[in-house]
């Protein structure tokens, strides 16, 4: 035995009971009501505290390039702000090379992330260029590890966007072979007429970056994804979304039977549209935007329902004067906001408030997360054989986010000034103390690739 933690509350996405854990080689080796400790054995007291497993961000973009730069977060800053929000295990998109192979493109990155990496770590592959033999490697890309694709119906000028035809090629592939599509859904041409349009009218605010793709734009890319899917009867996932018209076509598909899933990210329920009406607007610049307050209350109905059923970051930071090219035109601010350290307390904080359940902010940031992307049970639950990713959480305590008590490199946050009602004191990740009380106390190159199975 390595660790014991005792007298906590232990919360998964199915029970909450007091028991004690014992850890051996990376591992949770027993749960039991009262553990004792042998000589030398750590032990932690948990009493009045929550054991929770540890969060798994399944949409981040680590140093990618990006809106004409890189995301301002390396490999290795990303994941020690994961750390220290209680995220154990991140998932980072691949961008598939034009011209590469997709294996080719992961290890590419793993290569960059091997040797940062503070916690566990995986890859989705975002598919840009869908040649006949890389439409046979995704079969392979299972094998590897790595069973999701993203797709991207939008960023045309980015090279990133592909058409309906690779999007419903994709998903036919993926329902055969087991594999998980995932789509960012906006219509890019819409977009581009209304850019133009706010820009030939002098309208550059950060306003307009809403504008020229609000709630109908989504909607129709949503709806339009989800109608690929039930032709084929493949599976899709929508990664971030944010408008109350979409989550209807989400709720309405899985009432069908559809295997249609939805992930929305901690931004969208915590922010709306007005944010791009202040003078900083840019730092909210993300795509899809924050929207209207009907939709972030259908956000949150949709979790309490089950049919969102992740909750992710799309972690993609940009430093303030990166932010700042845009001050004067909404189309020069790089795409793109930070979360990692704020998802799992912030969600924890929410339950914490009477808002959800702490069982359904564990499903939703961790349980789901594992079984839906293949890491299942090793991650994404507290039960002996799973890894001992774990997180005490402290449910008095309260915490103010500043950039200050942030662990990112990125030099504002947009969740400066406020308030969580309770707040993780410790990160385990594999047993390994990775956080403790404000301070990370991990080490790059500790997290390790999490090979995932596909659904075969
Ligand atoms: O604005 C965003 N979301 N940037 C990251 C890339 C993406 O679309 O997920
Ligand atoms: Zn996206
Ligand atoms: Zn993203």
């Amino acid at each position: 035995m390595d660790l014991i933690i005792k007298n906590g509350t232990i919360i998964t996405a199915a029970d909450t009971y007091t028991a004690d854990i014992a850890v051996k080689d990376g591992k949770i080796h027993m749960i039991a009501a009262s553990l004792d400790a042998p000589e030398g054995v750590e032990v932690v007291d948990a009493a009045g505290k929550y054991v929770l497993p540890g969060a798994i961000d399944a949409h981040t973009h680590l140093e990618m390039p990006f809106g004409g730069t890189t995301s301002a977060d390396s490999y290795e800053a990303g994941t020690r702000a994961a750390a220290c929000g209680g995220v154990t295990t991140v998932f980072d998109f691949v961008i598939q090379g034009k011209g590469k192979g997709l294996i080719e493109s992961v290890e590419a990155r793993k290569a960059l992330c091997e040797p940062q990496a503070c916690v566990d770590y995986a890859f989705h592959t975002a598919i840009t260029d869908l040649r006949p033999e890389v439409l046979e490697e995704l079969e392979k890309s299972v094998e590897y590890g790595v069973p999701s694709f993203k797709v991207f119906m939008v960023y045309k000028k980015e090279g990133l966007m592909v058409d309906d035809g690779v999007l419903a090629a994709a998903l036919e592939k993926a329902r055969d072979i087991g594999a998980l599509v995932s789509v960012h859904a906006e219509n890019p041409d819409l977009i581009d007429r209304r850019i133009e349009k706010f820009l030939g009218e002098g309208k550059t605010s950060a306003w307009y970056h809403y504008e020229s793709r609000p709630e109908f734009v989504e909607a129709e890319a949503v709806k339009r994804a989800i109608h690929w899917a039930k032709a084929f009867d493949a599976p899709l996932n929508i990664v971030h979304l944010a408008c109350k018209e979409g989550l209807d076509e989400v709720t309405k598909a899985r009432d069908e039977g559809y295997q249609i899933t939805a992930e929305t990210c901690p931004q969208y329920l915590y922010f709306n549209k007005d944010v791009y009406k202040r003078e900083d607007g840019r730092n909210w610049v993300c795509s899809p935007p924050m929207k209207g307050q009907d939709s972030q209350d259908a956000l949150w109905e949709g979790i309490k329902r089950g049919d969102i059923t992740t909750v992710a970051t799309d972690h993609c930071p940009f430093q303030s004067y990166e932010k700042d090219w845009g001050k004067d035109d909404f189309t020069k601010i790089p795409n793109g906001c930070m979360g990692i350290e704020n998802l799992y307390p912030y969600m924890l904080s929410e339950a914490n408030k009477g808002r959800i359940s702490f069982n359904k902010a564990v499903e939703v940031c961790s349980y789901n997360v594992a079984k839906l992307y293949g890491c299942a049970p090793e991650k994404g639950t507290i039960a002996a054989g799973s890894d001992a990713d774990i997180v005490i959480y402290d449910p008095n305590m309260s915490f103010v986010v500043s950039k200050d008590n942030m662990h990112s490199d990125v030099d504002y946050t947009i969740w400066e000034g406020v308030e969580m009602t309770g707040y993780p004191v410790m990160t385990f990740s594999r047993g390994k103390l990775v956080f403790k009380d404000g301070e990370f106390v991990g080490e790059a190159g500790w997290g390790q690739f999490v090979k995932r199975k596909g659904n075969k």
